[in-house]
């Protein structure tokens, strides 16, 4: 039986995307992270990870931890709010 309920909205991954990922090897979050991009869309993972923990616990037999799965990372560079809010000339304007 095809399991055709989306499970991650923001990576477009159906609940047998995951059990698929399982059964060729992929045993915990993050591997399946990696492998099905789950958790890294805009939610990052809030909507996601714990459906997956679930599947995952169904299909292993075992139990999951969520705490080992990886936090969000902050980005590469630090930028100030000022800098994303500031306007650069000619953006944002309307013409009178
Ligand atoms: S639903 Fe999976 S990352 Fe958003």
């Amino acid at each position: 039986m095809k399991h055709h309920a989306i499970v991650c909205r923001c990576e477009d991954i159906t609940e047998q995307d995951v059990i698929d990922a399982i059964h060729q090897g992929y045993t915990d979050l993050e591997e399946l992270r990696r492998k099905l991009r789950i958790g890294m869309g805009p939610c990052q993972g809030r909507v996601c990870i714990s459906l997956v923990k679930k599947i995952l616990e169904k299909e292993t037999g075992k139990k999951v931890s969520v705490e080992s799965y990886p936090t969000s990372r902050p980005p590469v560079i630090p930028i100030s709010l000022g800098a994303l809010a500031k306007k650069t000339r000619g953006e944002n304007e309307t013409k009178s």
